[in-house]
């Protein structure tokens, strides 16, 4: 593979197996449907696949709530199944990277089934059992990421069980030398397959305090509190997965986490702690969600996301951490619908986004579909639509229990359901999309019609296209991926703008972030470097265009190289 060496060049594609391409008509993507799409991921350009979890799994949480990690879910394959995808993405020049869920399985999991039936059994202590707080409830008062207590009380032991997600989602106990050695050789079992790495889900909280002392913010979730992630012996487990797998094998590993700071992606990646190779954090694509309730959010406005960027690509980075460019996945609403305009600018707003993903330090993940500029569903009216346990979860616990105005919550899991990110990858006009001949688990975005790779395909100016000119560029080009970040015209309320400097080059990237035309004259000094200025790269002019750098106007949502 050819960026294996210099993984952080990788452009990672995210393919959500579910939802991606049905072969045998059950409505639910599988491997085989994978494979028969590889030929267009290599055209696309991307270097890598990152596949969300296939493994045994009853799905509730689909995939993330594993019975058995030694086994395909069968309605995706079989292991042969795997198997030739595996060397058909090797044949491609592409590498294959696995989801890895390392905090909870399923409570179907053997394991623990074993540890609620049998207080002496060996797996007992895989899981975090406590007997009830004072006052006969649970233990503390941490609430789960789904908004309910992170305890649960088992009938049969008269003991409380820990959840960081649902109830069917029980937290493994990592302090448990016998569990760690477990999953060290579940990660060999496919790292031997030959896999290229491991995406690995909600990584820093996977140490917890196990004094468990209750916790003061009063919140609908409050998983993000520091007793919560990155918790005591985080950093000495990574430390002991590295040095017993990682580093047996020629690998990167991207992990999945939240509330973290800059020393903290530093710790997590920095080349001599050897534990990961680099952090993933879904921040950019939350701005404005409200601390305390991911499901309000309040106006967010160039300066929030500058100050993200100002963490990421200035504070962080080589020779330090690395970090990915993570501004879309399987858990967020739409690329265009969070940044841009889906209605009115949809093609502008889709290349402008994709121009930043491109033209960021880091290494940039593309989720499904984003290279069409594919939308949210606005067919998602009542809670019956909806698929995905944390918005049924939100629902249940504010009208259920708290009984305010559905109408009112509903406005909000609208905006927000992560089944937006879910829908069926369009291929093109034909029924579903051309996701499935039957009915698809997930209805397709009804802007199929319009919105599909075969449509695209032979549209020069189509969001696809565009997108294969970013990555062909950003192949070519290692300043996009190591070079400097510098922020310019930091005042501006519509325009996010910034040099990239490698060696010798200056790169510069302007992006309007409104539906207004946008007027901006740069500083003398930012551009002393770029004397005769040629467009690279935009989603209005030609390249090759001279442009004036010295002041200008960009057109709603355009984006200049
Ligand atoms: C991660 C996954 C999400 C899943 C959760 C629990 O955040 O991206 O889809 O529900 O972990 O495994
Ligand atoms: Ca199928």
């Amino acid at each position: 593979i050819k960026y294996k060496k210099a993984w952080k060049q990788n452009i990672i594609y995210e393919i959500y197996p579910r939802s991606f391409k049905d072969s045998n008509g059950d409505g639910i993507g599988d491997l085989p449907g994978i494979i028969s799409k590889l030929d267009y991921l290599q055209s696309l350009g991307v270097t890598a696949l990152w596949l969300n979890p296939i493994y045994q799994s009853p799905d509730i949480d689909h995939g993330y709530d594993i019975t058995d990690y030694y086994s395909i879910q069968p309605e995706y394959g079989t292991m042969k199944d795997f198997e030739l995808l595996l060397e058909e993405v090797h044949k491609r020049d592409m590498g294959l990277i696995m989801d890895l869920v390392l905090n909870h399985t399923s409570d179907q999991h053997p394991w623990f089934k074993a540890s609620r039936s049998d207080k002496h059994s060996r797996y007992r202590d895989y899981y975090i059992w406590r007997p009830a707080g004072a006052d006969g409830g649970p233990p503390n008062n941490w609430s789960s990421y789904l908004g309910k207590s992170a305890w649960t009380f088992d009938e049969e032991n008269q003991e409380f069980y820990m959840h960081l997600y649902n109830s069917t989602q029980p937290d493994l106990n990592w302090d448990n030398p016998d569990l760690r050695e477990s999953m060290y050789k579940m990660m060999r079992f496919w790292l031997d397959k030959g896999i290229d790495g491991f995406r690995i889900d909600a990584v820093n909280a996977i140490s917890k305090d196990q004094t468990f002392p209750d916790s003061d913010l009063s919140r609908l979730q409050s998983n993000g509190e520091p007793f919560i992630k990155n918790g005591p012996y985080i950093h000495d487990y990574l430390q002991e997965m590295n040095e017993k797998v990682f580093s047996q094998y020629d690998i990167f590993t991207a992990g999945e986490m939240s509330y973290i700071s800059e020393q903290d992606v530093l710790d997590y990646t920095h080349p001599d702690r050897k534990e990961l190779s680099m952090v993933i954090s879904p921040e950019a694509s939350t701005l404005g969600n409200l601390p305390e309730d991911e499901f309000q959010q309040k106006e967010w406005t160039l300066d929030d996301l500058r100050e993200v960027m100002q963490k990421w690509q200035k504070n962080v980075g080589d020779p330090g951490g690395w970090f990915g460019l993570y501004f879309s996945n399987h858990d967020q609403p739409r690329l265009v619908n969070t940044f841009g305009n889906p209605v009115e600018y949809r093609v502008q707003s889709a290349k402008m986004i994709g121009t930043m993903l491109h033209t960021l330090k880091g290494t940039p993940f593309i989720l499904q579909g984003d290279e069409l500029g594919m939308t949210n569903n606005p067919k998602l009216h009542s809670i019956d639509d909806i698929k995905e346990q944390q918005a049924l979860a939100y629902y249940d616990v504010m009208v259920n229990e708290r009984g305010e105005d559905e109408e009112k919550i509903m406005q909000r899991i609208r905006r927000k359901a992560r089944d937006h990110a879910r829908t069926p990858m369009q291929w093109d006009e034909s029924n579903h999309a051309g996701f499935t001949t039957g009915e698809p688990w997930l209805p397709a975005n009804p802007n199929y019609k319009e919105v599909n790779v075969k449509e695209q395909e032979s549209d020069p100016y189509s969001v696809l296209n565009y997108y294969r000119r970013l990555i062909e560029i950003r192949k070519n080009n290692p300043v996009l991926t190591y070079g400097e970040y510098k922020a310019i015209l930091t005042d501006h309320s519509q325009i996010f703008a910034y040099l990239r400097l490698f060696m010798d080059q200056t790169w510069l990237v302007l992006l309007n972030f409104s539906e207004e035309e946008a007027a901006y004259s740069l500083d003398p000094n930012d551009i002393e470097r770029l004397a005769d200025a040629r467009l690279l790269i935009g989603n209005y002019k030609e390249s090759n265009e001279i442009i004036d750098l010295k002041s200008g106007n960009l057109k709603p949502y355009e984006a200049i190289v």
